[in-house]
């Protein structure tokens, strides 16, 4: 099983902090942000990790991360040269990295304590499908992302990328499983309204076909939605660590 984290994209919601440079650089209490996904990945046994970026800035994460020895791992670097190709675009970079492996995704502004090692475990010995994962929070907080609507047996009936009016209380993260047919499914996806390939319309390939599994997060922030948020993640941070749980 390899890794990929996304930290393309050209943030706006968090201008003037990301006119000069990338989101995924910036702090977040006490380390740049896209430390979080990395080690979140390293921690549950993922060692070999592609880091997907734009042309802008690309040095200064090689500058930072290095190829990975001061972490134990080893990183590989991919350049998206559409900052806005969408999520699904810059994975469908990551075809010769992953190289017939499963693949384990993590969105470079996310961050959480969740252990993914047991989920992991669980994904490399299933045949084929996806895993993605939910965390509740309100109606009028879920429609800002993608929205998961589960049955009482924990089954995915409806994924929706955010809806004005949302069936569910439950966010889809930015974590996500998947089979190396997720390249053929890409091939087949159509930008969207906002230009974009869309993770959602990916997810909903696996959905229909019966193969998506999702799981539930317990806490978990999108560090990149906004001025607030990111202030929200450098305080919850700070609090975790300080209690010993990050
Ligand atoms: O964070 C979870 C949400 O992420 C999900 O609930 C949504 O379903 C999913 O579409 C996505 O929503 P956003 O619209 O908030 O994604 P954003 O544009 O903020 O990009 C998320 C991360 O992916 C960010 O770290 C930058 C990276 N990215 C984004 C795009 C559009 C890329 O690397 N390349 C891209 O082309």
């Amino acid at each position: 099983m390899k890794g990929l984290v996304l930290a393309g994209g050209l943030a706006t919601r968090l201008r003037p902090l990301t006119l000069v440079t990338n989101k995924h650089l910036l702090p977040v209490y006490n380390k740049p942000m896209i430390y979080f996904p990395i080690l979140s990945l390293i921690n549950a046994g993922v060692k070999e990790i592609l880091i997907s970026t734009s042309p802008d800035h690309a040095g200064r994460f090689a500058e930072l991360l290095k190829g990975g020895s001061d972490f134990g791992a080893k990183f590989y670097y991919s350049i998206q040269d559409n900052p806005k190709g969408g999520i699904a675009n810059a994975i469908g970079l990551a075809k010769e990295f992953a190289d017939n492996e499963k693949l384990a995704v993590v969105l470079g502004d996310n961050i959480f304590s969740y252990n993914l090692k047991p989920a992991i475990d669980r994904f490399r010995k299933r045949e084929k499908g996806a895993v993605i994962f939910g965390i509740r929070m309100s109606k009028m907080e879920s429609k800002h992302y993608g929205v998961v609507e589960i049955d009482s047996s924990g089954k995915v009936i409806s994924i929706e990328e955010k809806p004005l009016k949302p069936k569910s209380d439950i966010a889809q993260s930015g974590i996500y499983f998947y089979d190396n047919r997720v390249f053929d499914f890409i091939k087949k996806l159509k930008p969207s309204d906002r230009g974009e390939l869309e993770v959602t319309d990916l997810n909903n390939f696996y959905l229909k076909e019966g193969s998506l599994e999702c799981d539930l997060l317990d806490w978990w922030i999108d560090a990149g939605t906004s001025h607030s948020e990111l202030l929200r993640a450098n305080n919850l941070v700070a609090e975790k660590v300080k209690a010993g749980e990050l």
